[in-house]
């Protein structure tokens, strides 16, 4: 079965809730698509106002991160409890941005990985290598451990319905997107890393995103390769250049 492309935007530390309100009703027509998944990974504080004028439309709401305890003692944190209850999809989880400024390690990405599951909540799994690994031909080296201990303890059954992204830190908000040939390579190397952790059938139904200065000119080609299933989105998904994304073809 062909897998269904998926196509997220990560808003990062933008839009206040009314600049986020006004965003959503600008691009609510122009992302309108059946053939694809249509993501906006929004601030916490933005979740409630999109939920509400995203209503009616193709839209759905994700979080940028959630913790991996139920409740509790937690300052500052969200849980995955808070987020289903106000209808939230999806979460990203170990951007590279968080894993840089926020002490996120793949041993904390795997917990949260675990709990986003048991609620329902499919997780979007970033990885990626820095610019000095990749000169130094360690990519997919690292890429596979980020893989594979990310998903620790995460059943078959459960990756199938996973999203990984893809994003090298070196093309993320550079205008440096990674080649056509450099994305599907790494896409195509998680793919085998999947199949080895589990099967070819899971192998098979895991969504692979690229990310990285993605624009409406690069989407058509990435989004072509065959083990790439859309794309996660920053700076180009608070603009209206998004809806040429998400209908690349
Ligand atoms: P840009 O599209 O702004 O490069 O950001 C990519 C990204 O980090 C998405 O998570």
């Amino acid at each position: 079965m062909a897998r269904r492309k998926i196509v997220a935007g990560n808003w990062k530390m933008n839009m206040t809730p009314s600049e986020a309100v006004k965003l959503v009703e600008t691009l609510k027509p122009l992302v309108a698509n059946d053939d694809v998944d249509v993501v906006f990974c929004v601030p916490a504080i933005d979740i409630i106002p999109v939920i509400e004028v995203a209503k009616g439309s193709n839209i759905q709401v994700g979080a940028e991160n959630m913790y991996f305890e139920e409740k509790g003692a937690y300052t500052g944190e969200i849980s995955p409890a808070m987020l289903t209850d106000v209808g939230v999809k999806y979460v990203v989880l170990g951007h590279s941005e968080r894993r840089e400024y926020f002490a996120e390690t793949s041993e904390t990405v795997n917990k949260k990985m675990l709990k986003a599951f048991e609620h329902g909540i499919t997780p979007i799994m970033c990885c990626g290598e820095s610019l000095e690994q990749r000169e130094q031909g360690i990519t997919m080296d690292w890429i596979r451990q980020q893989v594979k201990v990310g998903f620790l303890n995460v059943t078959a059954e459960q990756a199938k319905t996973a999203v990984i992204a893809y994003e090298p830190i070196w093309a993320i908000g550079t205008g440096k997107t990674a080649t056509t040939e450099q994305a599907q390579e790494v896409c195509a190397g998680i793919r085998q890393c999947i199949a080895e952790i589990y099967d070819d059938a899971t192998a098979a139904a895991i969504r692979i995103q690229y990310g990285g200065s993605v624009n409406a000119k690069t989407a058509p080609e990435l989004f072509a390769q065959a083990d790439i299933d859309g794309g996660l989105v920053g700076g180009a998904s608070l603009k209206e250049e998004f809806g040429q994304i998400v209908n690349y073809k």
